[in-house]
């Protein structure tokens, strides 16, 4: 086996979050986990030791040394923002409520008070790509339905990230997906539709070797 990642240091946020509006409604996405997970595992079979953040799921816990359950966008910040001092590598692969409710209401709301004011929610990687240190690897994720490289190397750029995987809407809950790794120095690696475990493998291997990555993968 690859033991590419011996002794590194990997923290991964995946899934979803989950913005309460009262005990009963929430504000999500429908991410299922399932390519955060699969880079959990994937780094861990490459000897990573490996601190996953996720939002709710239906999955399995995957192999990992360290596992960090939250439910909404500023528990994943909290919780990030303190394994990161450790991380050599970190890969932010949760689909990340953008908004919460100003005010979660205790009580379940009835139809005719429905009025929900939205707040910002922080920018997770945003915020790692401000504090990153020089020999840290910051992954992100660009979830696009239009002009899908274009829009992720803006991403990159203003998040201050090493690489982002520009990712298709189609791809969400999908056992496969096909994506395209961007780098600072403008190269653009596609990966043709395959599992996300294999893309899992192949995105942890073209990061940490970047010189020996293929054209298409
Ligand atoms: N992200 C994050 N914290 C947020 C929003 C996004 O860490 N509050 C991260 C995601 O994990 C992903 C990257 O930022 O790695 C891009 O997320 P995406 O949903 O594609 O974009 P947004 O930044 O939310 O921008 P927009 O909704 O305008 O496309």
């Amino acid at each position: 086996m690859n033991k590419a990642l011996k002794n590194k240091k990997v923290l991964i946020t995946a899934g979803p979050t989950r913005e309460y509006i009262d005990p009963v409604r929430y504000i999500s996405n429908d991410s299922s986990g399932k390519m955060g997970y699969a880079l959990a595992e994937a780094a861990t079979n490459m000897g990573a030791r490996v601190t996953l953040i996720s939002g709710p799921t239906n999955l399995e816990r995957p192999k990992c040394s360290k596992f960090i359950p939250v439910i909404n966008a500023r528990e994943m910040y909290k919780a990030a923002l303190a394994e990161s001092k450790r991380a050599d590598i970190i890969i932010c692969a949760a689909a990340v409520a953008d908004f919460r409710p100003k005010r979660i209401s205790k009580r379940k709301i009835k139809k005719p008070e429905i009025r929900v004011e939205l707040t910002k929610n922080p920018d997770i990687l945003k915020s790692l790509g401000g504090r990153k240190r020089k020999n840290q690897l910051l992954v992100g994720f660009a979830l696009e339905t239009e002009d899908m490289v274009r829009n992720a190397r803006k991403k990159m750029l203003d998040k201050g990230c090493d690489f982002i995987i520009a990712n298709k809407h189609t791809n969400i809950g999908s056992n496969t997906g096909a994506l395209v790794l961007l780098d600072q120095t403008g190269r653009k690696t596609p990966f043709k539709r395959q599992t996300k475990k294999n893309l899992a493998s192949k995105i942890l291997k073209s990061i940490s070797m970047p010189n020996n990555s293929s054209k298409t993968a």
